[in-house]
């Protein structure tokens, strides 16, 4: 069992082909592409920021050297830019960098996102941590990575953060979250996972994942480090995380906010606009 109480570490994985957006990708990083001024990972890493991780472990590729230069400081620029005035626009993320350290890992093959996860694991080593995908966004008034945090808090179990939605065939095509309800609405156990079920298999609660974001504890490395190739012979996060819930107690919570996935071309143009619209 995790003593720990403050969870001030987070991973986020950003390997991935991103073949969906070729021929861009072949030069610009899939997670380096703007919603609006920002490239899309810079979102991923605000709600982690904002919810008091200090330390972040971005697993990228080789090839995604435009990742780890965007979040680096360069104070030459920096002097330049203040120098003409146009400091403003950057000064957020100088803010943030300044604030946390950032450090990069490499992922040399894209064997899938829980294999990601594991190249991480000398940097966070036993402390409880926050994760993360790359490509999606959730507009919340508290981040939600701190919604969760809250819970891990309060229960010192792995947390997952789910929706949910009513439409049964929309809920085939998400992984899909099975458990009982707890006293606190907003708050699920969580037996098993399940990934695109059939229309009359769904999560009778209608609990799905839309954007993968997790508490875990340390006890998810030994799953990971267990798990076979699984869907696509790809390594999951979700398929370790199906094994430690019927191991361990596992919650998942219905977070406020509003999904947005980044990772097609018609799922980015739904977000930018968003964004867009609400700054209007
Ligand atoms: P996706 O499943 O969307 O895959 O990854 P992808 O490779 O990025 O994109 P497509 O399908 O080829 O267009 C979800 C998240 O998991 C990361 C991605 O970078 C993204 O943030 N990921 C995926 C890895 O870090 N490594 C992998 O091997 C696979």
């Amino acid at each position: 069992m995790q003593k720990e109480n403050k969870v001030e570490k987070g991973v986020i994985v950003a390997a991935g082909l991103g073949t969906r957006f070729l021929p861009i990708t072949k030069s610009v990083p899939k997670e380096m592409l703007p919603v609006l001024e920002k490239p899309v990972l810079q979102y991923v890493v605000e709600e982690m920021v904002e919810s008091g991780i200090k330390d972040i472990t971005i697993v990228i590729s080789r090839e995604k050297t435009a990742i780890k230069n965007y979040f680096k400081r360069d104070l030459e620029f920096e002097k330049k830019l203040k120098k003409a005035g146009k400091f403003s626009r950057l000064e957020p993320l100088v803010k943030i960098l300044k604030e946390t350290k950032i450090n990069f890992v490499y992922q040399d093959e894209a064997l899938g996102n829980g294999h990601a996860l594991l190249c991480a694991k000398r940097k966070i080593g036993q402390s409880v941590f926050a994760f993360s995908d790359a490509d999606s966004i959730i507009d919340a008034e508290i981040p939600v990575t701190r919604q969760m945090i809250n819970i891990y808090q309060k229960f010192k179990s792995p947390v997952i953060g789910v929706q949910k939605i009513r439409d049964k065939v929309a809920m085939t095509k998400y992984g899909n979250v099975y458990g009982q309800k707890t006293r606190d609405k907003h708050v699920f156990t969580v037996e098993k996972f399940i990934e695109k079920p059939s229309e009359k298999n769904v999560s009778p609660h209608g609990l799905i994942v839309g954007g993968m974001r997790y508490v875990f504890t340390s006890d998810i490395w030994e799953y990971l480090e267990r798990q076979g190739q699984g869907k696509g012979g790809e390594i999951w996060v979700a398929d370790a995380a199906n094994e430690l819930a019927h191991a361990r107690p596992f919650y998942a919570v219905k977070y406020d906010g509003k999904y947005f996935d980044t990772g097609n071309e018609e799922a980015l143009l739904k977000t930018t606009k968003y964004f867009y619209d609400k700054r209007k």
